[in-house]
């Protein structure tokens, strides 16, 4: 036990899977295995980002769970409020539906869907200005790490926001460091590797907001059971955003508990 003062989060990605039979068994699982050898709730906070389609029934089905475990959305609206957007959820909707935390600037996100750093501010001002939690991903790519530019890239993107997050919204900021090269490969940054990115992270956030030593930095990237203990060990690393590994109960259950055995 590290007896680490910031109190680690464990989140289950869910991306865009899996279809609503086994969501609804996934959900069940976690929950007997919660009742069953409960992770209490100052060791950890749990947290689920489904599907936006499942998002209400996953709240639902957790809301009578042995102890709190949240539910997530995976993205949220560069425009706030309602109106005439095709397609969007707003911040505010997330908020009107009991949501309290959100995902921003997923690579897969950044890549795939062309999100710049201008939609991602938007993005995080209006969730956070809504009274969401943002979990923001950074990363680097892998020739981005091989070319040296790791941690300028991760600590640029952490500026970025700094633009938009009032004093004391910092308090409302998760960081997830997933190296995108580690991102569903079944590579994961090894624990040093990790760690030192994960110091300067916090040396940076330090020098934007003086919540920075008490922010919560969750490593993301092929965490499964198996790594989880090694990661959990590393001082800075305060939590898993985990892709594939949530989709099993037991290993994200297991997941959950490395990290909880820290405190
Ligand atoms: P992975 O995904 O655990 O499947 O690598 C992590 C993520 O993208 O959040």
């Amino acid at each position: 036990m590290s007896g680490s003062a910031i109190t680690p989060w464990v989140v289950g990605n869910w991306k865009m899977n899996p279809m609503q039979a086994e969501a609804q068994a996934l959900v069940s699982g976690f929950k007997k295995l919660l009742q069953k050898n409960e992770i209490k709730q100052e060791d950890c906070y749990l947290a689920v980002a489904p599907t936006l389609l499942a998002l209400a029934e996953v709240q639902a089905q957790l809301a009578d769970s042995v102890r709190a475990v949240y539910s997530v959305a995976q993205d949220v609206s560069a425009i706030a409020g309602t109106g005439a957007y095709t397609g969007e959820v707003s911040a505010e909707l997330l908020v009107d539906h009991r949501i309290e935390c959100v995902l921003i600037g997923h690579s897969e996100r950044r890549e795939i869907f062309a999100e710049t750093p201008a939609m991602l501010n938007e993005k995080v001002k209006h969730a956070l200005n809504a009274g969401l939690t943002v979990i923001y991903c950074v990363g680097e790519s892998l020739a981005q790490r091989d070319n040296g530019q790791a941690e300028q890239v991760v600590l640029q993107q952490i500026c970025d926001i700094a633009a938009v997050v009032t004093a004391q919204q910092w308090q409302k900021v998760v960081v997830a460091y997933e190296p995108i090269w580690a991102i569903g490969t079944g590579k994961t940054a090894s624990p040093a590797d990790a760690q030192a990115m994960h110091a300067k992270i916090r040396q940076g956030l330090t020098q934007i907001t003086p919540f920075g030593p008490s922010m919560a930095i969750l490593y993301g990237g092929s965490v499964k059971a198996e790594n989880a203990v090694e990661l959990a060990a590393c001082p800075d690393i305060n939590g898993a955003l985990v892709g594939g590994a949530s989709l099993t109960a037991e290993s994200f259950y297991e997941i959950a508990q490395a990290f909880a055995n820290t405190k």
